[in-house]
């Protein structure tokens, strides 16, 4: 297995594994110790059939099954499917999944640790993914502004990406208020310890992040706008441009994603998704 960094704060691309079956157990760790370190792991020219990416996921914990049941495969409830476009050919409901920087449910008062993302189809141009270090972001902050962020907190819902963004899109097939009900908004420390690599990462992001539970609304809201440019800023930023056949798999504990909606109507891009448990970040 051969690791070369993709990104001078995070991502590598991992050669010489086979995911297509189970790894032995150095293999495997190498790949955790890999993650840990990088934040994203980039596998080329993977044959991937949807129990080979159930099997190794799960090696890393538990599997979710996604709230927008809709979009689960068949028969297969750990695998969610991403595409613009249904099996009709015709506008999927949900186009343009993910568009905003966010971290995989972090509404959730447990967000998911990681996600294994098969590239089953992917457009001509466009819908590159873009990943941020939210480790790297941190170190680079002054000891002031350490000093005022350390010990607060924030509130996360899943209402909040759907207000902010996902209606917004066009085609948007509208959500049940019942599915808002279900999902009370949770609170998070603002900085946490990753619990494998030990160092600090901000875990705020535009998607989910309500505000800052501690401050007047205006001053949370220009230090949230303030984090959010600083994050994304391009030296913290690892973009991946798919190819046909890619695994990427992603740490959501020390990182946001954003998925880039430019690629042509009616150009497909097919993705499956496993989503592995987590634990509640830990200030
Ligand atoms: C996701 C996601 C981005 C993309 O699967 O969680 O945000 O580029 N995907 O599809
Ligand atoms: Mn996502």
């Amino acid at each position: 297995m051969r690791v070369e960094r993709a990104s001078r704060t995070l991502g590598a691309r991992v050669q010489g594994v086979d995911l297509g079956r189970p790894l032995d157990a150095d293999t495997f760790d190498s790949v955790r110790d890999a993650l840990n370190r990088h934040s994203v792991l980039v596998f080329p020219e993977q044959e991937v059939e949807p129990p080979a990416q159930v099997e190794f996921s799960a090696r890393f914990g538990r599997l979710k099954h996604h709230v927008l049941k809709e979009n689960l495969l068949p028969g297969m409830p750990e695998i969610y499917v991403l595409t613009n476009m249904t099996s009709q050919n015709e506008v999927a409901p949900r186009p343009y999944a993910g568009a905003y920087w966010h971290t995989d449910l972090s509404y959730e008062a447990e967000p998911a640790f990681g996600s294994v993302m098969y590239a089953v189809e992917v457009p001509e141009v466009g819908g590159d993914t873009m990943f941020c270090s939210m480790a790297a972001a941190w170190d680079a902050l002054s000891e002031r502004m350490k000093a005022l962020l350390e010990g607060l907190t924030a509130t996360h819902s899943f209402e909040h990406a759907y207000e902010t963004f996902v209606k917004h899109i066009p085609g948007t097939a509208p959500i049940d208020r019942r599915r808002f009900d279900a999902r009370p908004p949770v609170t998070h420390p603002l900085v946490h310890t990753h619990p494998e690599s030990g160092r600090r990462c901000l875990y705020v992001n535009p998607g989910f992040t309500e505000r800052i539970n501690e401050l007047p609304p205006a001053e949370g809201e220009a230090i949230l706008a303030f984090l959010y440019e600083h994050c994304t800023s391009e030296r913290f930023v690892y973009r991946h441009r798919w190819s046909r056949h890619d695994v990427v798999m992603w740490d959501n504990r020390a990182t946001m994603h954003k998925a880039v909606p430019d690629y042509d109507d009616g150009d497909s891009r097919y993705m499956r998704r496993t989503t592995i448990a987590g634990s509640a970040p830990r200030g």
